[in-house]
């Protein structure tokens, strides 16, 4: 059986929260277990809007005691920061060269994020995703774990990894398959349920931080918007109600269930009954991570070394690669 080599990268944005760890870092702890992990806090992709220098530091520690919090381990797994990688930069370069403009507009992240004011955007924000491409193809990773809003940025990777292959006539990229969770692939925003839950959005209400206290929980579950009539016994009639489907997903998810599960224990029910449940299942599973990420920022020198000693491993790993993508180039 082929080996998997597992990829994956966070922003150092902002407070990670329960679309994050749902979406993503749930999904990076259980492959850690019987694969090669490397899980990248990317830094440079963080730039393509514009970060405070002081609050970029610090989100980068964060973001790294967020991963060891969930639950990843530094001893199994690489765990870096990308731009200490020069790899990621170069090979972005060349696939700058091999991506091609067409392929790029259609990008809805890009149109989402630019907003109706392009010519103002950064370039790096329009080529961020061939730096995403790099970010996978640098290690020839063959799998990995996103959350649904990154389908496709893999599927733009995979084209470049194709054609590259094509044009230079030789396999050197593995094709990565995405790996995206079936059951909550996509977490919503608490107060729109047609919005994805996001570290940018300016309402704190919208989303559960990995941080949040117990009372914040319970807070912001209560104020979460849900549906006047009692919990329905179908799926079908979740369709027009896309914020309580969101609360019965993300309580599905977190206790190992199914929504048909349920829906059929709760069926009739109030909402508030779901949402006493909710905030006792997320105060059990998330208060603890939050507490870990705050006992491993009072451990700053640790976090450094972490991240120093992953970067010394993943630049092992790219300078070969990279050697050979040159070579392949045609670069003396
Ligand atoms: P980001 O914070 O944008 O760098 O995202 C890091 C990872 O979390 C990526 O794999 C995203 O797809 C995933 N993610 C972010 N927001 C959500 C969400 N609301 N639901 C599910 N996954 C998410
Ligand atoms: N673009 C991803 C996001 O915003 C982050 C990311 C950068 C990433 N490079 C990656 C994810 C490589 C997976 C693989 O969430």
């Amino acid at each position: 059986m082929e080996k998997k080599l597992v990829f994956s990268g966070v922003q150092p944005t902002g407070s990670l929260h329960l679309g994050n760890y749902l979406g993503a870092l749930k999904n990076f702890v259980d492959l850690q277990k019987n694969n090669e992990c490397i899980y990248c806090v990317v830094d440079l992709h963080a730039i393509t809007v514009f970060q405070d220098p002081i609050e970029l530091r610090d989100n980068i520690l964060e973001t790294t005691a967020a991963f060891l919090a969930s639950g990843l381990d530094h001893k199994k797994s690489i765990i870096f920061n990308q731009s200490s990688v020069s790899g990621h930069a170069e090979l972005a370069w060349i696939l700058n060269c091999v991506a091609r403009i067409g392929w790029l507009n259609r990008m809805t992240q890009f149109k989402d994020k630019a907003g109706k004011d392009r010519e103002k955007a950064s370039v790096g924000l329009y080529i961020y995703p061939n730096l995403m491409a790099a970010d996978i193809l640098l290690y020839k990773s063959t799998h990995v774990p996103v959350g649904a809003d990154q389908k496709q940025h893999l599927e733009l990777c995979r084209d470049i990894a194709q054609r590259f292959n094509n044009d230079f006539k030789k396999n050197i990229f593995p094709i990565p398959e995405p790996l995206i969770q079936k059951n909550i692939s996509r977490v919503m925003s608490l107060r729109d349920g047609t919005k994805k839950m996001s570290k940018s959005d300016e309402s704190s209400y919208s989303r559960i931080d990995l941080k949040d206290s117990a009372d914040e929980i319970v807070k912001k579950i209560k104020k979460a918007k849900s549906d006047s009539l009692p919990i329905p016994e179908s799926l079908s009639e979740l369709d027009s109600k896309p914020e309580a489907l969101n609360l019965l997903n993300i309580y599905s998810d977190l206790n190992k269930s199914t929504l048909e599960k349920t829906l059929n224990e709760m069926k009739g029910k109030d909402y508030s009954y779901l949402k006493n449940k909710l905030s006792e299942i997320l105060i059990e599973i998330i208060c603890p991570i939050g507490k870990k990420i705050t006992q491993f920022l009072d451990d700053k020198n640790f976090l450094e070394k972490v991240i120093n000693e992953g970067s010394e491993k993943a630049n092992k790993i790219a300078q070969k690669n990279l050697k050979e993508i040159k070579n392949t180039v045609g670069f003396l």
